[in-house]
């Protein structure tokens, strides 16, 4: 009845089998989406307003898309971002993607909400393998002081602080599943209410407080590149980079968080001719996340100016619904689609990627 592997052709492909084959609470809490998820289906229809402008007789025989993120080599441009609560998925949760990031040569974030621990999430990382931090940033800083050096300590190589979550986003889908804190792993210290869904329940300890002022202090305790994730505006692109941070996520956080929410590639379709106007294009990297299931999204994103891109739930409907057979299927695909799309547009590299490779005209105006 279950599609073998081999069927499923694109990342969606795996959308499709785990919608049927997951269990109601985590295909609830990993498909959800804030309010009546527009920004969530906005975030697919923004890459569908971007257009190819391919250049031909290019000797593309050999193209390379490896690229250096934070000042770390990958194989391709996107990294499995942080999305908690593995084990509702797959009994043995996020090390199925560390071991798939590490066949991959791909980079892995590790959320402070993993459903497995921290350690045994960096234990199962190959040699040389490597991974960031998610913070969600607890009221209690001795907590987080914590969490960050023995992050650093163990050899994550960047701090990405979530900052679009001082409130959790109200997911109405997760909410009827009545989360029965299954799969977690609450770090949190305190009695849980699960009456409002998987996310609420187990993120109460979230100072909304966090503010710019807090980046210094950040700074004095680690050393690890910073990089703010979930930035909307190019105001606040400006903001990090006076703030003195290594990198921005642009990300409406999958849709989860405020509705009406932008999508991250017209965000960053209005960021970077402004940093290029103040000349600060080459200051902070930048990446995206949000609706990311095809090559040429990826392609479109690299071309208006974006270092790399997160991927999240289609990793957990592979994992959910293959276990690691299917994260490496899913990774392997997009290889595959990446080498095509590369030759295709006309690039040898990831720096022959650039803006008049894209028409973006109708992002803005549809
Ligand atoms: C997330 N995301 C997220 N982000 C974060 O900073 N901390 C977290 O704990 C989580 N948890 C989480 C759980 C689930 C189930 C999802 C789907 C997402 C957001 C995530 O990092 C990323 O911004 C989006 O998932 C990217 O969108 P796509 O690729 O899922 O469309």
């Amino acid at each position: 009845e279950m599609p073998l592997l081999e069927q499923c052709y694109n990342l969606l492909d795996f959308e499709a089998v785990a919608r049927r084959v997951m269990k109601k609470t985590a295909w609830g809490y990993y498909s959800s989406a804030a309010d009546d998820e527009i920004t969530l289906r906005e975030n697919h229809s923004a890459f569908h307003r971007i257009w190819f402008r391919p250049r031909v007789l290019i000797d593309v025989e050999k193209v390379d898309f490896s690229t250096t993120m934070l000042g770390t080599p990958c194989s391709i441009p996107f990294y499995v971002t942080a999305t908690a609560l593995g084990k509702l998925g797959h009994a043995e949760g996020e090390v199925v993607l560390t071991r798939s990031s590490a066949k991959h040569n791909v980079i892995q974030m590790i959320p402070t909400l993993a459903s497995c621990a921290f350690d045994e999430i960096v234990g199962a990382a190959g040699p040389g393998q490597v991974q960031w931090l998610q913070l969600y940033v607890n009221k209690d800083r001795a907590i987080t002081q914590r969490i960050v050096q023995h992050a650093e300590k163990r050899g994550c190589k960047g701090l990405f602080i979530t900052v679009d979550a001082p409130q959790l986003g109200r997911r109405e889908k997760d909410m009827r599943m009545k989360f029965t804190d299954e799969g977690s792993n609450v770090q949190s210290g305190q009695a849980t209410d699960t009456s409002q869904g998987a996310a609420r329940a187990i993120s109460s300890f979230i100072d909304p407080g966090l503010s710019w002022d807090d980046i210094p202090w950040f700074q004095s305790i680690t050393k690890m590149p910073i990089v703010l994730k979930g930035v909307q505006r190019v105001e606040d692109v400006v903001k990090a980079i006076e703030a003195g941070v290594q990198g921005v996520v642009l990300s409406n956080h999958g849709g989860r968080q405020l509705e009406f929410s932008r999508s991250a590639v017209e965000v960053l379709a209005e960021t970077m001719p402004v940093l290029r106007q103040l000349g600060l294009e080459n200051k902070i990297e930048i990446y995206v996340d949000g609706g990311i299931r095809r090559a040429t999204d990826i392609l479109k994103a690299l071309c208006l100016g974006a270092r790399g891109v997160g991927i999240g739930r289609p990793f957990l409907y592979a994992m959910s619904a293959y276990g690691q057979d299917g994260v490496d299927r899913a990774m392997q695909l997009l290889k595959d689609e990446m080498e095509m799309g590369m030759r295709l547009v006309g690039a040898r590299n990831v720096s022959e990627l650039n803006p008049t490779l894209v028409d973006a005209r109708s992002l803005f105006n549809h």
